[in-house]
Order: C-alpha cells, then sequence, then structure tokens
C-alpha cells in the first residue's frame, strides 16, 4: 500500500462502537463479566477473594493475573452437573498449570491434552492417566509412545496416518488403546476465523464428504489394537450459537448410527467438544452450562431415539468457559495520552505496564475485551478511551475500546475480567517483557500458582 493521509484512512475514529453503551455510572461492575468474588469495596477498590486489589497489587506486583479459585472450581463442577451420566474433560490448553490441573480433577473432570507439553504437565499433577484425553492434529511417535505407557484414557484420532501410528505402537506393546474419531461435521461456526475448526477447509478431523469419516470408523473397527469408543467433534471457539452444537451433534449421530447400521458397532460414548462462549464485554450474552447441558443432551437423546440407537455416554470439554472468567488481569497506568486527529477526533490513549505479552488476544483476533478503574472509584465524566500496552507495536492493544472515569491517571489500577483462557497461555517474552505471575485467591488468602518471571528467566536459554 502506498503512503496516504492519515486522516483519510482513520477518519471517523473517536467514536464508540454501537454496542458499548455510555455507562450511566463508571464505578458500577458488570456483574457477569467478573469472578463470582469481586466487588467493589467501600473504599472504592475492588475486591477479589476478599483480598484487596492494591494490596495484591503491592505485593505480587502488576501486571497480575489474579485467579478466583472457587470461582474456577464452581464453573468446573457446574459442567460437571450439566452433563449427569457423562464426562467433561477441562481443555487444558485455556490454562493449564499444576494447580488448574488438580482443581479439574479434584472437581471430578477428565483433562483434555494436545501436546506431549500439556500431557507432561498432567501427569506431574497427579492427574489420573485414565483421566486423560489424548488430542492434537500431528501427535508425534515419541508423544504416542509416551501417553500410551503412561496408560492415557483415550487418544482423538485426527488422520489416516495417526490411526496407523497409533495402531502399531500399540500392537507392538500388547496394548489395546480406547479411541475416538475426531469428525469434520462441515459447519461454519460464526466465530474468528483462525478459531473455527468445523468448516470444510481446516486441518481438523475427518471430513463427513466423500465418506472419509465412516472410512476412518471402519479402519478403526479394523485395527485389533485399538478400540473405538465413539465419534468426535470441536466446531471451535467462542461460540455462542446453540444452533452450531446441535447440528454438529445431530451430523455426529448420523455417522454413530450408521456405524451401527454397517459395522453392527454399538459404539459406546460421543464426544461434543468445547468451544462455549464467555462473555467479555457487554455484547455477549452467553448460555449457561446448565442450558447447554439440556439442549445438548435432548438433541442427542432425540437423534438416537428416532434412529432406535441406545443414547451414547457424552463427553464434552469446555475450557474457555472454565478458566475465562474466573481471572482478571491487574495493570498498573504508566502514562495517558490524547491523540490528537485531523478530522477534529482525539482519542485517549491509556498505556499499562503489560500489553501483547500476556494477552495477544486483541491483536491476533481482533477480541474486544472491557475494564475497569480498580484502585478507586471516580467521579469523573465517563471518557472513551484506548488501553494500549508497552510494547513497540500500535497493534499491541489491551482493550480497543472502554469508557474509562476522565481522571484516570498514572499510578491507577485497571481490571480487565475474563483474561483466564488463552492469555497467560499463549503469552510470549516479547520484546523481552517478563510473564506476570498467577496468583490464586480464595476465602482471603493469595497463593501463586505461577510465579512471576525474573530477568534471569529471560536469559536462560541464551548460550552465555
Ligand atoms: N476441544 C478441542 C478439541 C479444542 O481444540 C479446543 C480448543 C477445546 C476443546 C476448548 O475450546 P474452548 O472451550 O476453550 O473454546 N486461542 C484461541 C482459542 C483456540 C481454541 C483451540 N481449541 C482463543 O484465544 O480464542
Amino acid at each position: 500500500m502506498r503512503v496516504h493521509e492519515a486522516g483519510a484512512l482513520h477518519a471517523g475514529i473517536g467514536a464508540a462502537p454501537g454496542w458499548l453503551r455510555v455507562p450511566a455510572d463508571p464505578n458500577a461492575l458488570e456483574t457477569h463479566l467478573w469472578p463470582g468474588s469481586v466487588r467493589r469495596a467501600d473504599h472504592g477498590a475492588l475486591v477479589l477473594g476478599g483480598l484487596d486489589v492494591r494490596d495484591l497489587a503491592r505485593q505480587y506486583g502488576t501486571p497480575v493475573f489474579l485467579c478466583d479459585e472457587d470461582d474456577f472450581r464452581t464453573r468446573c463442577r457446574a459442567f460437571a452437573d450439566a452433563l449427569p451420566g457423562g464426562d467433561v474433560y477441562y481443555a487444558a490448553k485455556a490454562f493449564l498449570c499444576l494447580a488448574t490441573a488438580r482443581w479439574a480433577s479434584e472437581e471430578g473432570l477428565g483433562l483434555d491434552v494436545c501436546t506431549g507439553g500439556e500431557l507432561a504437565v498432567a501427569l506431574r499433577a497427579g492427574v489420573a492417566p485414565t483421566r486423560i484425553a489424548f488430542h492434537g492434529n500431528n501427535k508425534s511417535v515419541a508423544e504416542i509412545v509416551r501417553a500410551l505407557e503412561a496408560g492415557v484414557g483415550r487418544f482423538v484420532l485426527d488422520s489416516e496416518l495417526e490411526i496407523a501410528r497409533l495402531g502399531s505402537a500399540a500392537a507392538a506393546r500388547g496394548l489395546r488403546a480406547d479411541v475416538m474419531v475426531r469428525v469434520n461435521v462441515g459447519i461454519e461456526a460464526h466465530t474468528h476465523e483462525y478459531i473455527a475448526t468445523a468448516h470444510e477447509d481446516q486441518k481438523f478431523g475427518f471430513s463427513l464428504v466423500d465418506g472419509h469419516a465412516a472410512a476412518a470408523v471402519a479402519d478403526v473397527l479394523a485395527a485389533p489394537s485399538l478400540r473405538l469408543l465413539g465419534l468426535h467433534s470441536h466446531i471451535g471457539s467462542q461460540i455462542f450459537d446453540p444452533a452450531a452444537f446441535e447440528v454438529s451433534a445431530r451430523r455426529l449421530v448420523q455417522l454413530h448410527v450408521a456405524a451401527r447400521d454397517e459395522h453392527g458397532a454399538e459404539l459406546p460414548e460421543l464426544g461434543l467438544g468445547g468451544g462455549f462462549g464467555i462473555a467479555y464485554t457487554l455484547q455477549d450474552d452467553p448460555l449457561t452450562s446448565a442450558e447447554l447441558g439440556v439442549r445438548l443432551r435432548s438433541i442427542v437423546a432425540h437423534e438416537c431415539a428416532a434412529a432406535g440407537v441406545p443414547t451414547p455416554r457424552l463427553s464434552i470439554e469446555p475450557g474457555r468457559a472454565i478458566a475465562g472468567p474466573s481471572v482478571v488481569t491487574v495493570y498498573e497506568v504508566g502514562t495517558v495520552k490524547p491523540v490528537r486527529l485531523e478530522s477534529g477526533a482525539s482519542r485517549t490513549y491509556v498505556s499499562v505496564d503489560g500489553g501483547m505479552s500476556d494477552n495477544i488476544r486483541a491483536g491476533l483476533y481482533g477480541a474486544a475485551y472491557s475494564c475497569t478503574l480498580a484502585s478507586r472509584t471516580s467521579e469523573a465524566p465517563p471518557m472513551l478511551a484506548r488501553v494500549v500496552g508497552k510494547h513497540c507495536e500500535s497493534g499491541d492493544v489491551v482493550v480497543q475500546d472502554e469508557f474509562l472515569p476522565a481522571d484516570v491517571r498514572p499510578g491507577d489500577l485497571l481490571a480487565v475480567p475474563g483474561t483466564g483462557a488463552y492469555c497467560r497461555s499463549m503469552s510470549s517474552n516479547y520484546n523481552h517483557v517478563p510473564r506476570p505471575p498467577v496468583v490464586a485467591v480464595r476465602a482471603g488468602a493469595a497463593r501463586v500458582i505461577i510465579r512471576r518471571e525474573t530477568e534471569d528467566d529471560l536469559l536462560r536459554l541464551d548460550s552465555p
């Protein structure tokens, strides 16, 4: 693109997006965006897990991920309750560390891992191997062998090559591995293209087109070292429309029925994946886990009854909907700068002490977040602001649009809700910024579950 006058491209900025309301009270918290224990105390600062965020920021520094342990555990239990007689696997990729792996297992969930690294953390956390499901579209032979030898409960197979790889690795050890076949059900889930996983032209699963998935079922059934538990589908992430899950479940059940009709195989299970959306801003309106459970169970029961096959045991794999809402990132404001535009508009840029290294989602997916002044209340009028990080990129945005009190100033703390999923797990050391710690809070006590990186950590891989 040729150089152009800035104003021509950026005209019209300075206006809030349509969904963002000017808040009647900028100090009020939209409670459904925040973890269960968050409130604004009489002194004006936010309190999380019974602890004042100003004290937590003093003790642990900023930026800091504050994780409401009870909120995380409550969401695990809510999903388990939503699927009675079924299985819930926490999708570890959302946010995995020893603590979250243990919380999920203590609340009765299994763990979905998709790499050798995630498997290693799950095993180190003491998760029962039989409760681990191994996903991924390119499991190496070494990963497969390690998982087999550890006694991992199930493999979700993604290609013909993988059927052969696992089949021979299991046969060589005299084992019979439990597997699911991942099916690409051919659905355009309305989410960001990078996180939609069941449209036709992407890498995951066996397609329904040309009987590819049916052939995979036949191949697994024919392999003596593999036992087919059932079919699996995951259609993408941050999905709100229950119709997408319903269409997926219906297509999966059709193949499940065909396995019975063509091979006499009564598959005991059906995996419906994860991807359940959460609220990051006021424009998001997710279903509860209970509502989701009812819909998923009834669609499968209905389709199976119509086909005259027994209803299989269901499993789901929520990641974001468990970890996402339980974490808040707290940053300190460093600079506040009004940027005036040729058009006469202006925008206030509020720079904080983290950014795209602790939350890449705005930059990568254009994800919208919200935030609030966390260290005090303010009587100043609301001002449209953009919260940005400290990295050397103009795309280093934390919150694209938010109304903050007009007197926001250096030293203030800002809190961003909904950062528990895919923020720490996709974090980086870009610009040699050490990654923030994760501090779990619960009933007035705080505990570091991942410590802050140090400058020594930044150098630990360099040859001296
Ligand atoms: N099951 C499978 C097979 C998956 O691939 C995923 C996510 C999940 C379950 C959990 O999805 P969830 O419930 O968390 O939406 N980095 C992106 C999300 C990528 C999701 C990858 N797979 C983001 O930040 O939005």
